[in-house]
């Protein structure tokens, strides 16, 4: 399978949430192969999209979670309350919660304990600076913020789980790494979950790329096998773009079909 997340970030209001919405919705109308979609508005659109979304083919996600199940921590939205709005899947450890925002690895491993505990599907973001590549790091710093996740044991069981490698400098710079980049660090990541999580199954998790994705480039990050799909963010609140990522997501899925 391809997934196609759409990260609206702060972006769109209600209105436009909901227009959007819409849009993708016949975007996936009519077609015979198509690739699961995951739209994450902000908060205050969730209610209002919902209605759009339940009982379709495309899923509900929210942007971030608190790190506590209930009670005191202001402005935060608890995995409870999105819960109760019909979300299923959640963005955690965005790079832009960690760099602005001081989220820590041990924040993203609680909130991870409490989406799984909650039965909603984690999109677990990691990815390194430019810096951090020139020096030739990179893969030991995605190495170790997937090491964090784990730190603390969870019972996973058969629940699904998405990582999105999104090195930074790509986020929202319209220079993505080359699909060649990707697949190597999805395969790194993905024997670095296997060794941390031995029970896993194949297609329990999947790696999505992320960081200036369009309609342009898409298809080429998506033909290749070792990536399960594309977290977009500036891109996904252009319909027209939107809709183009998809039809390269079906084009993707209609060429493997083809071959087996
Ligand atoms: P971008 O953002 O597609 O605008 O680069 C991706 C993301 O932040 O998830």
């Amino acid at each position: 399978m391809k997934t196609i997340i759409g990260n609206w970030k702060m972006n769109v209001g209600v209105r436009e949430s909901v227009a959007l919405a819409r849009g993708v919705l016949y975007a996936l109308r009519g077609k015979s192969v198509v690739p699961e979609v995951v739209i994450c508005p902000s908060f205050i659109a969730l209610s209002e999209v919902r209605k759009i979304t339940a009982k379709s083919r495309i899923a509900l996600g929210s942007q971030n979670s608190g790190f506590l199940e209930t009670g005191a921590l202001t402005g935060e939205i608890s995995v409870r309350q999105l819960e109760e709005l019909g979300v299923s899947h959640v963005i955690l450890g965005h790079s832009e919660r960690r760099q602005l925002l001081g989220e820590t690895n041990e924040m993203i491993q609680k909130k991870l304990a409490l989406a799984v505990k909650h039965q909603l599907i984690p999109i677990l973001c990691v990815g390194e600076t430019r810096e951090e590549r020139e020096q030739g790091k990179a893969k030991e710093v995605v190495i170790a913020q997937v090491k964090a996740m784990f730190a603390e044991k969870i019972s996973f069981k058969k629940f699904p789980l998405f990582f999105a490698y999104e090195p930074i400098w790509a986020i929202g710079t319209g220079k993505a790494a080359t699909p060649a980049d990707a697949v190597e660090m999805h395969q790194v990541i993905r024997q670095t979950i296997k060794e941390l999580v031995p029970s896993f199954s194949e297609k329990q998790v999947s790696i999505l790329y992320g960081g200036s994705i369009d309609s342009k480039n898409a298809y080429a990050f998506l033909r290749e096998q070792e990536v399960d799909g594309v977290l977009v963010g500036g891109a996904s609140v252009k319909l027209s773009q939107m809709r183009e990522i998809i039809d390269a997501a079906s084009d993707a899925l209609e060429s493997t079909l083809s071959l087996t």
